[in-house]
């Protein structure tokens, strides 16, 4: 018997699916502690903070919302509160938590939130604070149990960690060095999600999933990987996220056009539009290279569903450079973009850059470059038309909706659906007020 059993707990998480996934597996550490899940923070024994440094934003989100429970840990110190993620992994950050925070009872960094649970029972014997940050993972990250919120897509971790170190980017600094599942256990977790609990759509996570294997013995690559994935009987459906235009090969386009359970989507981050801009990026690619890719999976993956990322006001970055970026938009056309303003991350290469550009040019640009897109979206939806699509057929707002790969609704007017999740192919045949109507075609 521990004090934490029959208490309530609330997870509190930022940043990308990678930390989405984390706090699902923390979750399930707080439940093999026979705690249960509250979302009013108010109610709850042990609060955890899952976080996130990506930008300035994100850290001042966590920090003001943690320092924001002094009060209510003051009024009932019997409060546990945790702060895991990648915010207490930094070494040099804008806020040192350690200090800044000192009613915060547990503090642990990205490779070790398996060992929550220990901590927590240590901390209900001691009530003596404990700070566990260490420099890379000691065992397997994979926990007991996890409690995912989705019913519909499930993540999967393939691979931790980044070794790409972009001059921009914190990840590689909190997140340590790349490490690759085992195939076999990818293969047991995913079969167990599809053919158990019912998943139609698992998104494999990695920040670089096309490193995938290489520190691994077989030398299994990202494209075998999912080939021994799409063994798996069942009606499911795989995505994956995040791919490097660096190590997007030839394999992986013929496996996203062989295989039919791949879904067709990809997020194909670009950052910037400018060669010049990703060489100081440390991308190590160029905009060529990126539109071949474009190019060849355009032509073997028909209707693919293109999604990115951009860093507008990068150092150096000039108004030609800008507006290399948007060309670029108005040339690949993607379903979604999304659009970062560059934020300065202390201990990366480019914060000591001395060209930084003003933050009124970065909101100018980001402004303008997502007005384009949104015209760029609203124009898209013509291609849609007579088009058929694989789809997962659900309910929203009471009728019958099918959802391409790429997220996009598709309205089956008379349609009965019967609360059941299966795909189907459904062919547009009308788009009015800019939303497209169907019918189920096999
Ligand atoms: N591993 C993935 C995603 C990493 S973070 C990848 O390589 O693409 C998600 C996105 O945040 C990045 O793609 C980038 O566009 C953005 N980002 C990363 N560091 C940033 C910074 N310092 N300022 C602004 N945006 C940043
Ligand atoms: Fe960051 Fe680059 Fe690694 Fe992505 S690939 S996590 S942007 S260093
Ligand atoms: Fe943020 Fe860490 Fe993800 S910095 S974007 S939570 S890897």
């Amino acid at each position: 018997m521990n004090s934490y059993e029959g208490k309530l707990f609330h997870v509190v998480t930022y940043g990308c699916q990678m930390n989405v996934h984390e706090s699902e597996k923390i979750r399930g550490i707080l439940s093999t502690l026979g705690m249960l899940e509250t979302e009013d923070i108010n109610q709850a024994k042990v609060i955890v903070f899952n976080t996130c440094c990506i930008r300035e934003g994100a850290e001042d989100r966590a920090y003001n919302n943690i320092i924001a429970l002094k009060k209510a840990k003051s009024i009932d110190p019997s409060k546990v509160i945790v702060i895991c993620g990648c915010m207490s992994q930094q070494k040099k950050g804008k806020y040192n938590l350690k200090t800044k925070l000192p009613f915060v009872d547990i503090i642990l960094g990205t490779h070790n939130i398996n060992s929550l649970k220990e901590h927590l029972l240590n901390f209900d014997k001691s009530h003596v604070r404990i700070i566990e940050i260490l420099d890379s993972a000691t065992s397997s990250m994979d926990t007991e149990k996890c409690i995912r919120d989705d019913k519909v897509n499930a993540y999967v971790n393939i691979i931790y960690g980044c070794d790409k170190f972009c001059t921009y980017c914190i990840v590689p600094h909190v997140r340590g060095r790349e490490k690759s599942r085992d195939p076999k256990d990818i293969y047991k977790e995913v079969k167990d999600l599809v053919q158990n609990q019912g998943y139609k759509y698992i998104t494999l996570l990695g920040q670089n999933v096309n490193s995938y294997g290489k520190d691994l013995k077989d030398k299994t690559s990202f494209a075998e990987l999912l080939s021994y994935l799409c063994k798996i009987e069942g009606d499911f459906k795989i995505k994956f996220m995040t791919s490097h235009p660096m190590d997007f090969g030839d394999d992986m386009i013929k496996v996203m056009k062989t295989e039919s359970k791949i879904a067709k989507f990809l997020h194909l981050p670009v950052q910037s539009g400018s060669s010049k801009v990703l060489a100081r990026m440390n991308r190590h690619y160029d905009i060529k290279h990126y539109m071949k890719i474009i190019k060849k999976l355009k032509r073997a993956v028909p209707n693919i569903s293109l999604s990115t990322d951009i860093i507008v006001g990068f150092p150096g970055e000039t108004d030609k450079d800008y507006n290399q970026t948007i060309k670029l938009l108005n040339k690949v056309k993607y379903d979604q973009v999304f659009a970062f303003m560059y934020s300065k991350r202390t201990g990366t290469p480019a914060a000591e850059f001395t060209d930084q550009i003003e933050d009124d040019i970065k909101n100018t640009r980001v402004n303008r470059l997502l007005r384009l897109q949104k015209i760029i979206q609203k124009d898209q939806i013509k291609k849609y038309f007579n088009k058929t699509y694989d789809c997962l057929i659900q309910q929203v707002n009471g009728v019958a909706v099918g959802i391409t790969d790429g997220g996009k609704e598709i309205y089956i007017p008379n349609y009965r659906y019967d609360n059941q999740n299966y795909f189907a192919k459904v062919k547009v045949d009308s788009i009015r007020n800019h939303k497209l109507s169907g019918v189920i075609v096999s």
